[in-house]
């Protein structure tokens, strides 16, 4: 939650008086729910939005309006948050992990390596702010007729060759959690161009929209069926009100401090990963890879200060694979939940620290203190 104020508070205060809090009132009626879908899928050229609980919700919700189930086949990236790999696991279908490349996002060379007959879909994961190749990825999943899902939690306003993230594949999924860049502490949404798609969500998201008013216009592709409970009260809804118009502000400011870290660790020839789409990239964190995990261990040592966060990416417990593959292979025991098939995977983020870019710092000091930065470990 990169930004919260007074008018957070003032966007739920009438709810609470008028006790205005359900988000069903009526076929036609605008609530701050449907206000936000509209605006959100306006916003991310997308035909259709639908808020749901959280982001891992959303992953369900878009996993299972696509018909994934028992049996399928689902590859993941290597490098993800946990839920990413769980959200697959609830709706019965198999996680199948894939090694990641150096700019931590899936490789789309290993996606071709494990494709297989029950193989239904790809994640795409935009991971800490960056675009995956969302051209490559988008040919491999049209030619070998696969579903693409994109878990856009963490890269809410990125673009890769200029479109939105979440609108190259089938389904995108948001978090709206409180460390997001957007953010009504909890919740999650998920945007399709399909009208099929988002009707099913629309039932697995409310498994009682098919009563009430309020839906009876709303299925005109699909018969509506048994759904499940994602449903978000008007509070998230007014909060994301309040929050989709500080994106575009919020990712400028980002870029900016980044740019100015960026070009002077250019300058001098500091180890850092080039973005997939560096003008899309929502600058939320910049990573640098070093020679060698000595190399890397030392160098955090030596960047971190008390103003700035670098911390090596698998110090995050749920983020890479090793760190919870075990937990898949409870469930459903697999060839492919190995260590030692991601050895590509475990060199690459072991050598690897995150260094957020600081939101609210002024850019002169910013700029003083990548400066810093750089005769630390260069001196
Ligand atoms: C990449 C990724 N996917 C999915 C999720 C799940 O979102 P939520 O915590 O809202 O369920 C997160 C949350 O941090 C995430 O980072």
């Amino acid at each position: 939650m990169y930004i919260t104020d007074e008018n957070d508070y003032k966007a739920i205060e009438r709810i609470i008086l008028d006790k205005l809090y359900f988000r069903n009132r009526g076929a036609g009626v605008e609530t701050h729910c449907s206000k936000f879908e509209k605006d959100f899928a306006q916003k991310m050229d997308s035909n259709h939005a639908l808020l749901v609980t959280s982001g891992t919700n959303a992953l369900i919700c878009g996993l299972l309006s696509l018909g994934i189930g028992p049996g399928d086949e689902v590859i993941i990236p290597s490098y993800t948050f946990f839920a990413t790999a769980s959200a697959v696991i609830n709706v019965g279908a198999t996680p199948i992990i894939a090694n990641i490349d150096e700019t931590l996002s899936i490789d789309p060379k290993e996606i071709i390596k494990l494709i297989t007959k029950s193989t239904k879909a790809i994640v795409a994961v935009h991971m800490d702010g960056h675009p995956c190749q969302m051209d490559i990825i988008v040919k491999i999943a049209k030619e070998n007729k696969l579903f693409l899902i994109e878990d856009v939690a963490q890269a809410i306003g990125g673009k890769f060759h200029n479109n939105y993230l979440g609108t190259f594949g089938d389904v995108g999924c948001f978090s709206f959690n409180v460390d997001k860049i957007i953010s009504a502490g909890e919740g999650g949404a998920v945007i399709t161009n399909e009208r099929s798609t988002y009707e099913k969500s629309l039932c697995i998201q409310d498994g009682a929209c098919l009563f009430g008013s309020t839906h009876r216009d709303s299925f005109k592709t699909i018969n509506p069926f048994i759904g499940q409970s994602m449903r978000v009260s008007e509070i998230t809804g007014a909060l994301m009100n309040v929050q989709l118009p500080r994106l575009d502000g919020i990712l400028e400011n980002l870029r900016m401090r980044k740019k100015i870290i960026r070009d002077n660790f250019i300058k001098s020839a500091i180890p850092i990963i080039n973005s997939n789409d560096e003008a899309g990239d929502c600058a939320t964190s910049i990573y640098l890879t070093f020679n060698s995990i000595e190399e890397c261990r030392e160098k955090t040592l030596l960047l971190n200060s008390e103003k700035l966060t670098v911390i090596p990416v698998t110090a995050r417990p749920a983020y890479a694979c090793w760190q919870w593959m075990h937990l898949l292979a409870e469930v459903r025991p697999r060839e492919n939940y190995h260590k030692s098939l991601f050895l590509k995977s475990i060199d690459i983020t072991m050598r690897t620290v995150k260094l957020d870019i600081p939101f609210e710092m002024e850019l002169d000091k910013v700029n003083d203190l990548s400066i810093q930065m750089i005769k630390k470990i260069t001196t």
